[in-house]
């Protein structure tokens, strides 16, 4: 049920949002799309931003709708977690990915990075969410996890094949019987195919590759195996009229 999801994502986050904080300090310093650094300023994978009404779904502490604040009209994030968006500022709004509590048509555009997609049971109905409350034409940008990533166990240095690629269970852990973190998988075919049945016209997806320089580990992302395998994907997509 994507409400236990819910509610063990916010309580998960809520209690690791500081050590997330002192962790990955650099990275949400600005906005990154993914732990590849790859930047806004660079990839400018929203398009040209002034004059337009911008939402970031799972914002986390905002990093991102932050830098967009003096460059768009109206920088708005919303996150599941007050602990996370206690470390931000600006147009912050508590609120659960499955039910925006904005207007349809109301965003010119509708961005996620590595925010609420992974962590729902149901990334179809947050699309749909998001294709409500983005106007005919719209853009949408989201980075997750590769999804080829998944097979992988969560240790930067090994390519060790844990799960299978086709099963779609998704990663959950639990305490005292009580569900405490929970993550989705879904294939590329998946991804692609919820992004079509939410009415989006998919126009790019980029896979980042590591930079040379970028010698920092970053929970499993790594030079090691971001040297020769992608650890984000980036989906380009528009909505159609
Ligand atoms: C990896 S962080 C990404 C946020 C930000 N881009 C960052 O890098 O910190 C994932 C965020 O998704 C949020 N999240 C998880 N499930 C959510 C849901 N159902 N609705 C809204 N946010 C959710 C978490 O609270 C967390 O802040």
């Amino acid at each position: 049920m994507p409400a236990t999801f819910s509610a063990a994502n916010r309580s998960w986050w809520d209690h690791d949002a500081q050590n997330y904080h002192q962790s990955h300090s650099e990275y949400l310093s600005s906005f990154y799309w993914c732990p590849e650094m790859l930047h806004e300023k660079d990839a400018q994978l929203l398009g040209d931003v002034t004059g337009k009404h911008i939402l970031e779904i799972g914002c986390g502490s905002a990093p991102c709708t932050q830098w967009l604040q003096d460059k768009a009209e109206l920088a708005v994030g919303f996150d599941l977690s007050m602990g996370m968006l206690r470390h931000g500022s600006g147009n912050l709004v508590q609120a659960d990915a499955l039910a925006m509590p904005f207007a349809d048509n109301s965003f010119d555009a509708v961005f996620s990075a590595f925010g609420a997609i992974p962590f729902v049971e149901s990334s179809q109905a947050v699309l749909h969410e998001a294709a409500r409350v983005l106007q005919p034409g719209g853009r949408f940008v989201m980075s997750i996890n590769h999804p080829m990533r998944w097979i992988f166990a969560d240790d930067p240095e090994s390519f060790a094949v844990h799960y299978s690629y086709f099963d779609r269970s998704g990663y959950t852990e639990e305490e005292d019987g009580r569900l405490t973190y929970a993550e989705q998988h879904r294939t590329l075919g998946d991804r692609i195919r919820e992004l079509l049945a939410a009415g989006f016209v998919l126009e790019d997806l980029l896979e980042p590759e590591w930079p040379a320089d970028l010698k920092q580990n970053w929970g499993q992302w790594s030079p090691t195996r971001g040297r020769v395998f992608p650890g984000t994907a980036i989906f380009l997509a528009h909505l159609g009229s």
